[in-house]
C-alpha cells in the first residue's frame, strides 16, 4: 500500500543507531533545528520531533506543527523544551534521563584532573616549543575533601569515582536523606558548611529557579583559599562573573567549566584566566552516551507513535 508512514523529524545530529530503531516503520526527515524558518516549515507535517540541546522547542514551534504527538530530547535536561507549551497542545515530551550520566561524571573528573595538573596549559606550552617543568606544578587529589553539590544520579557517579582517589566526600543535597548519603559513605552537609570545608567543589544540579546562581560572590567568599571548582552541569549554577573575580583575586585556585550561561558562546570572562580549563558543553559527547541517548528516545518515540504506553526510562 502507499499509506503514508508517520513522519519523524530529526533536528540535530544524533547517533546513527537512532535511525536503526526507526527502520522503515517511519519516514525520517532531517532539518537543522537552529535554522528557525526551516524548523518551523518542517515541523508542519511531523508526528515526532527529535532534538539534542541546540533546538529551541517553544510555543512557536508547537503553533507551527499540525500533527505533532511527541517531542524527544536526546539527553537528560529539558532546558530547551518548553514543557508547559507541549502539555497545552497534548504533545508528549520524552528524554533519555540515564543515557549520559556516566559520561557527564567522567567529564567532571577529566576537568578536575586537567585543572589540578594544568594539563591544557602545559600541553600548549610544550607544543609552543617550551620545556618548562617548573611552570606547571600541580596538586594531588588524594586526601582532599571533595564537596559534591547535588547528589543525584550524576553526583553519585562522580562521588564514587572520586572516592577511588582516596578522598573524603561530602555533599549538599536537600532532597537526599543523611541515611542514604551515609550508605554511600558520604557526609551530608549544609551548603555553607560544604563551602567552608571542601578543597574541591563540583556541582551536579539541574538548572531551576532554586539552583540558578546558587554559588555566587557571597558563597565563593566562604570557600577555602585555593579551592578548585568544577561545573559540568549547567551554566549559571555558579555565577560566571563572580567566579572569574574570585579566580583573578587568587582566592579560587582554579576551575574546570563545561557549561555557560549563554550557549553557544565564544566569550566568557573565564576564557582569559590561566587557571581555568574550559570545554564547549562536552559532558554528554561520547560515542556511548550519544548512542544511548539516540536509541533510548527513538524507542520511546516508536512506542508513542504506535499509540503504545511509553514507560519512564
Ligand atoms: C543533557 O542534558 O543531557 C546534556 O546537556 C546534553 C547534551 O549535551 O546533548
Amino acid at each position: 500500500t502507499t499509506a503514508s508512514r508517520p513522519v519523524v523529524l530529526i533536528a540535530e545530529k544524533l547517533a546513527p543507531s537512532t535511525l536503526d530503531v526507526f527502520g522503515d516503520e517511519f519516514e525520517v526527515r532531517q532539518v537543522d533545528g537552529t535554522d528557525r524558518p526551516a524548523l518551523l516549515a518542517a515541523v508542519a507535517g511531523a508526528d515526532a520531533l527529535l532534538v539534542r540541546s541546540a533546538t529551541k522547542v517553544d510555543a512557536e514551534v508547537f503553533a507551527a506543527s499540525d500533527r505533532l504527538k511527541v517531542v524527544a530530547r536526546a539527553g537528560v535536561g529539558l532546558d530547551n523544551v518548553e514543557v508547559p507549551a507541549a502539555t497545552e497542545r497534548g504533545v508528549l515530551v520524552v528524554n533519555a534521563p540515564t543515557s549520559n550520566i556516566v559520561s557527564a561524571a567522567e567529564h567532571a573528573v577529566a576537568l578536575l584532573l586537567a585543572v589540578a595538573r594544568r594539563v591544557p596549559a602545559a600541553d600548549q606550552s610544550l607544543r609552543g616549543g617550551e620545556w618548562k617543568r617548573s611552570s606547571f606544578g600541580g596538586v594531588e587529589i588524594q586526601h582532599k575533601t571533595v564537596g559534591v553539590v547535588g547528589l543525584g544520579k550524576i553526583g553519585q557517579l562522580f562521588a564514587q569515582r572520586l572516592a577511588a582517589f582516596n578522598t573524603k566526600i561530602v555533599a549538599y543535597d536537600p532532597y537526599v536523606s543523611a541515611a542514604r548519603a551515609a550508605q554511600l559513605g558520604i557526609e551530608l552537609l549544609s551548603l555553607d558548611e560544604l563551602l567552608r570545608r571542601a578543597d574541591i567543589i563540583s556541582v551536579h544540579l539541574p538548572k531551576t529557579a532554586e539552583t540558578k546562581g546558587l554559588i555566587g560572590a557571597e558563597q565563593l567568599k566562604q570557600t577555602k583559599p585555593g579551592v578548585i571548582i568544577v561545573n559540568a552541569a549547567r551554566g549559571g549554577l555558579i555565577d560566571e562573573d563572580a567566579l572569574a573575580d574570585a579566580i583573578r583575586s587568587g582566592h579560587v585556585g582554579g576551575a574546570g567549566i563545561d557549561v555557560f550561561v549563554t550557549e553557544p558562546t565564544t566569550a566568557s570572562p573565564l576564557f582569559e584566566l590561566p587557571n581555568v580549563v574550559v570545554t564547549p558543553h562536552l559532558g554528554a559527547s561520547t560515542a556511548e552516551a550519544q548512542d544511548r541517548a539516540g536509541t533510548d528516545v527513538a524507542r520511546s518515540v516508536q512506542l508513542a507513535l504506535r499509540g503504545e504506553f511509553v514507560p519512564d526510562a
